[in-house]
């Protein structure tokens, strides 16, 4: 694998590889590489978890990070994404990971670049690490995927999230349900209430509505969101014993869920979190490898 850019270009193979090779990493594996890789995180869109999480995986496979601050870049003056990332292949780096506002920005890095990318987000088109590490929670708390109902519940149309995982889950035999409001549905087919979501799903991943991508909508509540298409309180009783909360965070509490499902029993926020460092050590050792 040169590029990690989008689900739609895994296969099953290589999705189970890097999920194995993920175990391995949390069981104590240690990383194989054969030198030590000059990598650099370019965070064109604010993160929290995604930009962190790479730069422990990063250090924890032995890589040297070359900062890169992108607010402070020379894109601000207009230089195009190409020519950033051919300017820190010139300087020496190996692999750039890229988040960016633009659907599918690494079109124009296809050709003439020779750095491995890893797509951290593409405007509302893609979030393949994001998937791999919700795949790799999922596949911890139940060992399979074939059969299982997934709900991905709410800002579907601007989500990369539920795009990555509907196509990877579905893949790997999943049953994926959406749910949202009409206008947020993406193009996807989607429940438009929760019906009898709540009691057949064995996870229910909530997204989280993303204001900044709206257009102002002064009709929107965020009390009768939540009531309408949140995860509330009542609801989460209604849940079958086994099944899980995910949200690939950061949440709206009282929004999407109710602030104090985030951390309750069954919710596995805080755990995808962790189980990211894994996965991005996978995601970073299998390209690299890959040069070698
Ligand atoms: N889940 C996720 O991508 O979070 P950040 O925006 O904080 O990276």
């Amino acid at each position: 694998m040169k590029n990690l850019l989008s689900m739609e270009h895994l296969t099953t193979e290589e999705i189970n590889q890097i999920l194995d090779l993920a175990q391995a990493f949390e069981n104590g594996e240690t990383s194989s590489l054969s030198r030590t890789y000059k990598v650099a995180n370019l965070f064109f869109e604010p993160s929290t978890r995604t930009k962190t999480s790479f730069e422990m995986a990063e250090y924890k496979i032995g890589c040297h990070v070359i900062p890169f601050d992108a607010g402070f870049s020379s894109v601000t003056k207009g230089e195009t994404m190409y020519d950033t990332v051919k300017t820190l292949e010139m300087i020496g780096l190996d692999a750039v990971i890229i988040r960016a506002s633009e659907d599918e920005y690494y079109n124009e890095l296809l050709d003439g670049i020779n750095v491995a990318i890893i797509n951290a987000g593409d405007g509302a088109g893609q979030h393949p690490s994001q998937s791999l590490l919700d795949l790799y929670t999922i596949k911890k708390e139940f060992g399979y995927f074939e059969g299982l109902n997934v709900t991905i519940a709410g800002d579907i149309s601007h989500s990369r999230v539920a795009k990555s995982n509907a196509t990877a889950l579905q893949n790997l035999g999943a049953n994926v349900h959406f749910l949202c409001p009409e206008e947020w549905s993406g193009g996807f087919e989607a429940h438009h209430s929760w019906d009898n979501l709540i009691e057949i799903s064995d996870v229910i991943m909530l997204l989280r509505v993303q204001h900044e991508r709206h257009k102002v909508n002064k009709s929107f509540s965020k009390e009768g969101y939540h009531q309408e298409f949140g995860l509330t309180i009542e609801r989460e009783k209604q849940m079958k014993e086994s099944a899980i909360i995910m949200h690939p965070a950061p949440v709206n509490r009282d929004v999407e869920i109710a602030s104090e499902l985030v951390e309750c029993d069954r919710s596995r926020i805080f755990e995808q979190v962790r189980n990211g460092v894994y996965t991005r050590m996978a995601i970073m050792e299998t390209i690299l490898k890959g040069r070698e």
